[in-house]
């Protein structure tokens, strides 16, 4: 049975919590990222960790000291035994979930082995690297009922769903056209900086770049575009082309911080500085999605959406309505638009949210990720998705290696997507 049956006759994910019955949620990998979720979901009320996984132990023990210091018990601590360790943390039968925040390739086997053992899985971003592991997530979902959401927390953005809520009232009209980029300069988090690993030296994620072509990180941008256009729930992506210009951005930054004769920067890396990709859906609408990391540039997701009636711009967060606007083709401020189409989930959170990670955003992601746990119920973001926008990146590094030769999407929910319903616009 795969999970649109599931979801139709609600038996998404066996019994509900009790509405008081505390959530219990174990954490594997507590690093920088980690650590912000921890954070956010000891602030979410009645949640406790009774478990927490990190192989470091100075990041290990200042999670520990967090929960603690947030007048929960002291978790049970796991991954001082070897990198294997988190493996005891998810064979516990006392948590309903396990959010994973480790290395990219970690997030599959742990999810898996999550769901396997009857827990609602949360991972970061990217939820897998391959295809096989995009399949393997959505097999075993499939075969335990348990949900996987990738924590997409761009998806939650306000501006994201002010647009999703304009999109379904029908005020940019039919969507034609998105684009999206992972345009954040990241060498920092490539090439340790000093506090953070030996300075120059390339980290976990920056031996991605080094190793790998193509989009490495497209989930930001495609998860609020995926909602927009209905991916997997009335629409597909059907097949995608990417380019990669050349590398210098990272050699050229070890360069200027660490010198000419620095190993770093006199070797190679697989990755071009900016990747340009071109996606296509069933329905025949188009995304151009970008992944710019390693060059000088401040932070922009662009989110842009063109429709038959209008244009949204995240770059500018500006809008512009055929016949709405107060002037024809010019932008126009969308203050009356958050007013009138603001997403009843930011109605309803956004006090609480806003001292929150990513401008409130990762508060209303975790939100909706534990209320799912709570209710028994499919998560917002499900396997499809997190599927569908994981795959992009060995897509692209498949299409790269062929001269930027167009390349299939799987359909991950085989067939089902013509008649998925589209994500609710529900409030808290
Ligand atoms: N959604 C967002 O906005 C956002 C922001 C930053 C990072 N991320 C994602 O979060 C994830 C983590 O990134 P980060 O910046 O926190 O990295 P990090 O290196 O700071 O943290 C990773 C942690 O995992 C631990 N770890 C590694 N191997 C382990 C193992 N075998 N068992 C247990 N723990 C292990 C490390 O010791 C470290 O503490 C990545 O997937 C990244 O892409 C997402």
């Amino acid at each position: 049975m795969n999970w649109n049956r599931r979801e139709f006759l609600g038996l998404a994910a066996g019994a509900a919590l009790a509405q008081d019955k505390p959530l219990r949620v174990g954490f594997i990998g507590v690093g920088n990222r980690g650590t912000g979720l921890l954070r956010t979901t000891l602030s979410l009320g009645t949640i406790e960790v009774p478990a927490v996984c990190d192989i470091n132990e100075a990041h290990l023990e200042r999670a520990l000291g967090m929960v603690e210091k947030a007048g929960r018990k002291r978790p049970e601590s796991y991954g001082l035994r070897g990198v294997d360790d988190w493996k005891r943390l998810v064979e516990r039968d006392d948590l309903d979930a396990i959010v994973n925040a480790g290395p990219w390739e970690l997030h599959t086997p742990m999810s898996v082995a999550t769901m396997k053992s009857g827990k609602y899985a949360a991972t970061e971003v990217p939820a897998a690297t391959t295809i096989e592991e995009c399949w393997e997530l959505v097999r075993v979902s499939e075969e335990t009922g348990k949900p996987c959401m990738m924590l997409e927390n761009v998806c939650y953005f306000r501006n994201a769903l002010m647009v999703l809520n304009l999109i379904r009232q029908g005020v940019l009209g039919e969507v034609i056209h998105c684009e999206g980029g992972y345009q954040h300069d990241v060498r920092g988090a490539f090439i340790a900086r000093p506090g953070r690993g030996t300075p120059g030296e390339i980290t976990w994620r920056g031996m991605h770049a080094a190793t790998k072509n193509g989009n490495i990180y497209p989930t930001h941008p495609i998860g609020p575009i995926g909602w927009w256009l209905d991916i997997n729930r009335g629409d597909r992506f059907t097949y995608m082309t990417s380019m990669s210009s050349k590398s210098r951005g990272l050699r050229h930054y070890v360069e200027k911080r660490h010198g000419k004769d620095h190993h770093n920067a006199k070797r190679d890396y697989a990755m071009g500085d900016v990747n340009v990709s071109l996606i296509r859906s069933e329905n025949g609408a188009t995304v151009t999605l970008y992944h710019d990391t390693v060059l000088p540039r401040p932070y922009d997701l662009i989110l842009r959406v063109q429709g038959t009636e209008g244009i949204y711009s995240g770059t500018l967060d500006k809008i512009y309505l055929e016949d709405r606007s107060p002037k024809p083709h010019e932008w126009e401020d969308p203050e009356a638009y958050y007013k009138q189409y603001e997403h009843p989930l930011w109605r309803d959170l956004e006090q609480k949210a806003r001292q929150h990670g990513h401008g409130g955003a990762d508060y209303i992601t975790l939100h909706q990720f534990y209320k799912a746990v709570r209710q028994g119920t499919q998560t917002p973001i499900d396997v499809y998705d997190t599927a569908v926008w994981s795959a992009i990146m060995p897509l692209s590094i498949q299409s790269v290696a062929q001269r930027s030769a167009p390349v299939d999407f799987p359909d991950f929910t085989r067939g089902n997507w013509k008649t998925r319903p589209p994500v609710p616009i529900t409030g808290a």
